[in-house]
């Protein structure tokens, strides 16, 4: 599987990927193989998960059913990695959730705020804390978590998402303060809006709708955070710690209500 033509960034890495059978989490499976890492995908799906093991190949990527809310099926996830392969290098926490957009937050039920939080953030207070528990001794790793736009910015998500995605970033800089004297990493990627079926069910747009681009005519998709997730995975990020590495093409520094930069100034057609 791993590519002829790039050079493997992530060759002797074993990683886990959290939510890995579908969306974004899929990308970063796909990518992470072509960069020569063997991967674990962790998540409730298990025929989605399983056939994407068939199809990237069993000696590469194999699969654990795991619920990230639960702590006896992270342990044991982490504990099979290790079984299987000796080592964990990579932990991606990328499993999340979002609820339905209930937009007052009178219509919120508590059950649902803590649903979101329980796959959101608990989900990734536990794989931190598992696969720390396996990188310490190791005195190496690199911890990464999806988060979100949603994890800087106001009013582009739910009350229960946007607190969620706050909550991991403010854990990754503790783990990250906690973690450094062992040399392990913690890090953030916070992507803008891709169409996967979290967000299309969310914003009830379909695959061709457009959302505002502050790169004019680029489209962000699930591989634009695979990279940066590869980048902070590798070796070439190895003074990077603490960070939330933002993936939205410049929409958060913008703000287009001012009107000072209108997208197509200076652009001929
Ligand atoms: N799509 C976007 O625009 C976007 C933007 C910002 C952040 N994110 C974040 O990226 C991550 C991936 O989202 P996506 O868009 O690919 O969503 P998705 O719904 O396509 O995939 C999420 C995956 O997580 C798995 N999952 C859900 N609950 C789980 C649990 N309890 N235990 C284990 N696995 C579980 C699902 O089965 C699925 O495979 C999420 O953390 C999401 O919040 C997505």
């Amino acid at each position: 599987m791993a590519s002829s033509t790039a050079k493997p960034r992530l060759e002797n890495k074993v990683a886990i990927v959290t939510g890995g059978a579908q969306g974004i989490g899929e990308c970063i499976v796909r990518s992470f193989v072509k960069h020569g890492a063997k991967v674990v995908i962790v998540d409730v799906k298990d025929d989605l998960g399983e056939l994407l093991c068939q199809h990237l190949g069993v000696e590469f990527v194999s699969f654990v059913h795991c619920d990230v809310t639960l702590e006896s099926d992270v342990e044991n996830a982490i504990n099979t990695t290790i079984a299987r392969h000796g080592q964990l290098d990579i932990m991606v926490n990328n499993a999340g959730i979002i609820d339905e957009p209930k937009l007052s937050i009178l219509d919120n039920d508590k059950t649902d705020f803590e649903r979101v939080l329980s796959v959101n953030l608990t989900g990734v207070f536990l794989g931190t804390k598992h696969a720390a528990r396996v990188m310490i001794p190791k005195c190496s790793g690199s911890i990464i978590t999806t988060a979100s736009v949603a994890s800087i910015m106001a009013g582009c998500t739910s009350h229960a998402y946007t607190s969620s995605k706050h909550g991991v970033v403010g854990l990754a800089k503790n783990a990250a303060a906690e973690l450094g004297k062992y040399q392990i990493r913690v890090n953030c990627i916070s992507p803008y809006a891709i169409p996967t079926p979290l967000t299309l069910k969310f914003y009830n747009m379909d695959e061709n709708s457009s959302v505002y681009s502050n790169l004019n005519g680029k489209k962000i998709g699930s591989q634009d955070i695979a990279n940066a997730t590869i980048f902070l995975a590798s070796d070439e990020s190895g003074y990077i710690s603490g960070h939330n590495l933002v993936v939205d093409g410049g929409f958060f520094v913008m703000n287009p209500s001012f009107g000072l930069f209108s997208l197509m100034d200076g652009i001929e057609s």
